[in-house]
């Protein structure tokens, strides 16, 4: 079976955060299991720089009106996953971020950009003289590709049938309604039941409405959107999809993410025996990164998007009593300056105690996964979440927040199941003050703290369970016929 995975990013050829990940780790594990999957990406210089080409081109024509289009054949070194980039240099070779020009400015011409991608997407799924592959399903992910199943709809085909994943319900692709003409899409589809958002044109409502099957990406999350509180105002139309409407827990990559063997950590952590790796390596992050040299001192961890979603501002407030009840703590970050402001002011209120790299490390963050003591995830929402999934397999304790993917993958620690991580319930300072606590007064109990370090390393989150379920949705897909 053939897959075109159609996304703004995949790891390694640049990753912004999860969505990365998972569009650089499920397609690899979909091929593993028979499945011809091959990526759509945006011809970003980072991509350019990371693909190996075959030197196969495609020429598309100016297909959208922004500049002329080709494809380029490629595929990634170390998995050796086929890629499509989609080259059109006055969209995709910029400086810059791949959706913003640089922090909190998002690129103005990104309905094009991804229109761009999303009619690129269409057009490989129905012009067969293309190119000698044709896709049995299209996949695609976040609003950057609502538009696929809407050009879809527009030129009245229904093969290929398109899977559309929501990974974050609160990036919804918002537009003026003068982009429908922009992009050629019908006027017709301006409608409640179309794509239109409080007045706006939504991406992300695009890919809901039209799309054969939406999957989002834990099962808490499928049913948060579902409600009010946690539907955006687009609930009501995802209630409506019924069954089609899936939540498939992500996995992780255990080739970048494995404790006995990562270039960046400075020792390996064995899952029989944890606490000696885990020693090295918070040595390693308290000498890097300023924070006292104390072997005994608990060491907190954070590696985030500083968004709203994350929680960063009741954690600002519970910096004060962590630091009071003997832990220190070193983030890793970048996002909203208010957010960046306030750490970098808690690192200089607690020398020694408190510290924050801003900025983007991939190495430092394996770094911290494997040499904290907890991992915080305070998220307000987070639909599935991967920092907490590594620190499982890393020895490290997650102190997650009861919400979306964080309820679905740590359980409670408790005096009678055991569990794996410490999990509360509110999105306030004295929540998480209480549940600091419960990691400090662990941390003093080092039989227990062994116990609950190893049966975190032994959690299965490889991408083998979800894959299969993915690869159900795709067979169910092309063996009925779509009634869209
Ligand atoms: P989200 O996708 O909402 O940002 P996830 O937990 O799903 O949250 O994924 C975040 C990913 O991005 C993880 O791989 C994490 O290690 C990585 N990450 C987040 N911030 C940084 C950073 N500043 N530097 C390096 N990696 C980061
Ligand atoms: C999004 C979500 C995050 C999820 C990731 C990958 O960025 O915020 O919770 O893990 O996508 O699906």
């Amino acid at each position: 079976m053939k897959i075109l995975f159609v996304t703004s990013e995949a790891y390694p050829f640049i990753k912004t955060g999860g969505l990365g990940d998972v569009c650089g780790a499920l397609p690899v594990a979909l091929r593993k299991r028979g499945i011809d999957a091959r990526l759509l990406l945006p011809a970003y210089p980072a991509a350019m720089s990371r693909a190996r080409l075959t030197g196969e081109t495609i020429p598309m024509g100016n297909i959208l009106g922004v500049g002329e289009t080709r494809l380029l054949g490629a595929f990634e070194p170390e998995s050796g996953c086929p890629v499509w980039l989609v080259d059109c240099p006055p969209m995709f070779e910029r400086s810059g971020g791949p959706y913003m020009m640089y922090p909190g400015q998002d690129w103005p011409d990104n309905f094009y950009r991804f229109g761009l991608l999303s009619k690129v997407a269409a057009t490989i799924g129905t012009a067969g003289h293309l190119m000698d592959w044709r896709p049995d399903v299209i996949h695609c992910h976040d609003w950057q590709t609502g538009f696929v199943p809407a050009y879809l709809r527009a030129w009245g085909v229904s093969d290929p049938p398109v899977v559309f994943t929501i990974h974050n319900l609160h990036y919804m692709g918002l537009f003026g309604q003068d982009v429908l003409k922009l992009l050629g899409l019908p006027e017709s589809m301006w409608n409640l039941y179309g794509l239109a958002h409080h007045g706006l044109v939504s991406a992300l409502k695009a890919g809901i409405q039209y799309s054969r099957i939406v999957t989002t990406v834990s099962p808490t999350y499928a049913w948060e959107i579902c409600t009010p509180l946690g539907g955006l105002g687009l609930d009501v139309f995802l209630r409506e999809r019924g069954d089609d409407i899936r939540g498939i827990l992500n996995g992780i990559d255990p080739v970048v993410w494995n404790p006995e063997n990562d270039p960046y950590i400075v020792a390996p952590i064995d899952p029989e025996s944890p606490e000696q790796g885990k020693a090295l390596n918070k040595a390693e992050v308290q000498r890097s990164m300023g924070l006292d040299m104390d072997p005994d001192r608990p060491l907190f961890g954070l590696i985030s998007r500083l968004v709203d979603q994350k929680g960063i501002d009741f954690l600002l407030g519970a910096v004060h009593h962590l630091v009071a009840q003997g832990g220190s703590l070193a983030v890793l970050g970048a996002g909203e300056p208010w957010l960046e402001a306030g750490l970098n002011q808690a690192a200089a209120s607690y020398p020694g105690k408190v510290s924050i790299h801003v900025g983007y490390s991939e190495e430092l963050a394996h770094r911290i996964e494997a040499g904290a003591d907890f991992l915080l995830v305070p998220s307000r929402f987070e639909p599935c979440g991967l920092t907490q999934l590594y620190a499982l397999r890393y020895g490290t304790v997650p102190i997650v927040r009861n919400t979306g993917g964080l309820a679905d993958s740590v359980v409670p620690i408790t005096h009678k199941t055991g569990g794996t991580g410490i999990v509360f319930d509110h999105a306030l300072t004295d929540a998480l003050e209480w549940a600091i606590d419960q990691a400090i007064s662990l941390y003093s109990d080092k039989s227990r703290l062994h116990d609950i370090r190893k049966r975190g390393m032994a959690c299965d989150f490889s991408w083998d369970a979800s894959a299969k379920d993915y690869i159900r949705i795709y067979e169910s897909l092309v063996t009925e016929p779509s009634g869209t």
